[in-house]
C-alpha cells in the first residue's frame, strides 16, 4: 500500500454541515452477529471503514457470503465451512475476538488468535473466556489460539464481571443468545453499541430483556433468524467532529448525530464554552472568537465520558484559557499523543493515569504520527488549531476508524489533503 499522509494548514474556521456514519464499533459486533444464523443479516448505514472491510473479511472466510452495496450489506452464514480464526486476519484488528462466542454457540467449537499486546495497553481478553467456560465450554490455550469446545452446546449462567468489559458483554450476549436456559449478565456494559447489539439480536429472534442496564438477561433460543437492522450513528465520530470545532472554531451542523447517546460529552463541552445545541437533524456545535476554558474529565465506562474521547479532549484543552485534569481510567497506556502533541507546542505533564494540561494561547504545526486511531485523529485536530502546516504521517490508523475524514472537513474550511507518495 502506498504510504499516504495528511497535510493540514491551520487557522480556518468550520462552518457548514458534516454527516455523521454509522458507528464503527456497533458495526464491528454486528458483524460477527451474522455468525449466528444460517439466514441473511441485514445491515444498513454501514460505515465504509478499513476495519469493517477486515471483519466482513473474517465472516466470509468463516463460510459466509457477503452481499456488499453502498452502506449496506447482507450476510448469509449458511453454512459455516471454517470455526478457525487465523493469526494473520486477528491480529489486524482485536474486535476479530467477537467472533468466538457466536462460532462456539452456533457450532461447539473454535478456534480464535489470541489478540496480541497492542498500542492502549495489554488488552486481554480474559473475562471473554471466563464468561463462556461458566457456560460450559472448555478452554485450551494451543500455539497463541483459543481453542474453545462445547459439543453439547453452552448452557445458560450467571455471569458477574469485575469490571466493564464492552468486547466481553458483547461476545457473551452473542453466545448466550444460543445457549440452552437463561444467562444473567451482571454489571455488564451500558455503551450504545451494547443496546444496538441487543436490539438487532432481538430483530433476529433473540429474547433478551434489561437492554441498557447493567443487568442483562438472556433466555437462549436453538436457533435465531434472519433479520435487517440499521447501526447507529457514531457517538465517537460525532464528538471528535464536535471537538473539531471547538478547537478551531465556527459553527457546524453534525447532521444524524444523536446528542442523547453524548449527554456526558456535551456538557463537558458547554462548561468549556463551546455551545453545543440539539436540531431536528442532529445538533449544531459553536464557537465564536473567545477561547475554551479548562474542563477536567475522567474516561469511565458508558454513560461517563468515553475513553475514545480522551485525545481529542486533550487537544481542546491544550488551547484552553487555564488548565485541565485529564485521567484515563480504562486503559493503562493511552496517553501515546502526548509526546506528539508537546511537539506542536502543547504543555502537558502525565502522572500515571493523569494528564495536567496547561492551556497555550497557540499551538505550531509540525510533521506527527501516532499509533492507535484516536491518537492520530487528534492530531489532524491540533492541526486545525496550530499555526503553519502539520504533516500526519501513518494514517493508515486514522481510515480504519474514520471515513472520509479529509472530504468530511475539508467541506467545512479546513485546508486539508491527503498526501500518497
Ligand atoms: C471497546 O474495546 C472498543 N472497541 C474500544 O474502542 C473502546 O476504547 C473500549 O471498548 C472502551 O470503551 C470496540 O468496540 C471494537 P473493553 P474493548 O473490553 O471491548 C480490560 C476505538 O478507538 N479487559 O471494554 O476491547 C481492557 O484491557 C477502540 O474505537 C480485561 O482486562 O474494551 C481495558 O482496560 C479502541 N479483560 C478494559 O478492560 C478482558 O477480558 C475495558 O476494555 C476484557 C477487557
Amino acid at each position: 500500500m502506498a504510504l499516504q499522509r495528511i497535510v493540514v494548514r491551520g487557522g480556518n474556521e468550520l462552518f457548514g454541515e458534516i454527516p455523521i456514519s454509522g458507528a464503527k464499533n456497533a458495526a464491528l459486533p454486528l458483524v460477527a452477529a451474522g455468525l449466528l444464523t444460517a439466514e441473511t443479516l441485514t445491515l444498513d448505514n454501514l460505515p465504509e471503514l478499513a476495519d469493517v472491510g477486515f471483519m466482513l473479511g473474517l465472516v466470509e472466510q468463516h463460510g459466509a457470503e457477503i452481499l456488499r452495496g453502498p452502506r449496506h450489506v447482507e450476510i448469509t452464514a449458511g453454512t459455516i465451512t471454517s470455526t478457525t480464526a487465523p493469526y494473520d486476519l486477528v491480529r489486524k484488528m482485536r474486535a476479530s475476538v467477537l467472533v468466538l462466542g457466536p462460532l462456539v454457540a452456533r457450532m461447539g467449537e473454535a478456534k480464535v488468535s489470541l489478540p496480541g499486546g497492542c498500542a492502549i495497553g495489554t488488552r486481554p481478553v480474559d473475562l471473554h473466556l471466563k464468561g463462556l467456560e461458566a457456560m460450559g465450554a472448555k478452554i485450551e490455550l494451543v500455539d497463541g489460539y483459543v481453542h474453545a469446545t462445547a459439543p453439547k452446546g453452552l448452557k445458560g449462567a450467571t455471569i458477574r464481571f469485575p469490571f466493564v468489559s464492552v468486547g466481553a458483554t458483547e461476545n457473551l450476549l452473542m453466545a448466550a443468545s444460543l445457549a440452552e436456559g437463561e444467562t444473567v449478565l451482571d454489571n455488564a456494559a451500558r455503551e450504545p453499541e451494547i443496546t444496538d447489539l441487543v436490539q438487532c439480536l432481538q430483530a433476529m429472534g433473540a429474547d433478551i430483556s434489561g437492554v441498557g442496564t447493567e443487568r442483562l438477561v438472556i433466555r437462549g433460543k436453538a436457533s435465531l433468524h434472519g433479520a435487517r437492522y440499521s447501526i447507529l450513528p457514531d457517538r465517537i465520530e460525532t464528538g471528535t467532529y464536535a471537538m473539531a470545532v471547538g478547537v478551531a472554531g465556527g459553527q457546524v451542523e453534525l447532521v444524524g448525530a444523536r446528542p442523547d447517546t453524548l449527554e456526558d460529552v456535551i456538557d463537558v463541552l458547554n462548561r468549556s464554552g463551546v455551545e453545543v445545541t440539539p436540531t431536528t437533524r442532529g445538533m449544531k456545535v459553536k464557537r465564536n472568537g473567545h477561547r475554551v476554558h479548562g474542563v477536567d474529565v475522567m474516561t469511565q465506562p458508558f454513560p461517563g465520558f468515553p475513553t475514545d474521547l480522551q485525545a481529542q479532549m486533550m487537544v481542546l484543552m491544550a488551547t484552553a484559557e487555564g488548565a485541565a485534569m485529564i485521567t484515563e481510567t480504562i486503559f493503562e497506556n493511552r496517553f501515546m499523543h502526548v509526546p506528539e502533541l508537546a511537539r506542536m507546542g502543547a504543555n502537558v505533564t502525565v502522572h500515571g493515569a493523569s494528564a495536567l494540561v496547561r492551556g497555550v494561547p497557540k499551538l505550531k504545526g509540525a510533521p506527527v504520527m501516532a499509533t492507535d486511531l484516536r491518537a492520530s485523529i487528534s492530531l489532524v485536530l491540533a492541526g486545525l488549531a496550530a499555526e503553519g502546516e502539520t504533516v500526519v504521517n501513518r494514517i493508515y490508523h486514522l481510515d480504519r476508524g474514520y471515513e472520509r475524514v479529509e472530504e468530511k472537513l475539508g467541506a467545512v474550511g479546513a485546508d486539508i489533503r491527503r498526501l500518497t507518495e
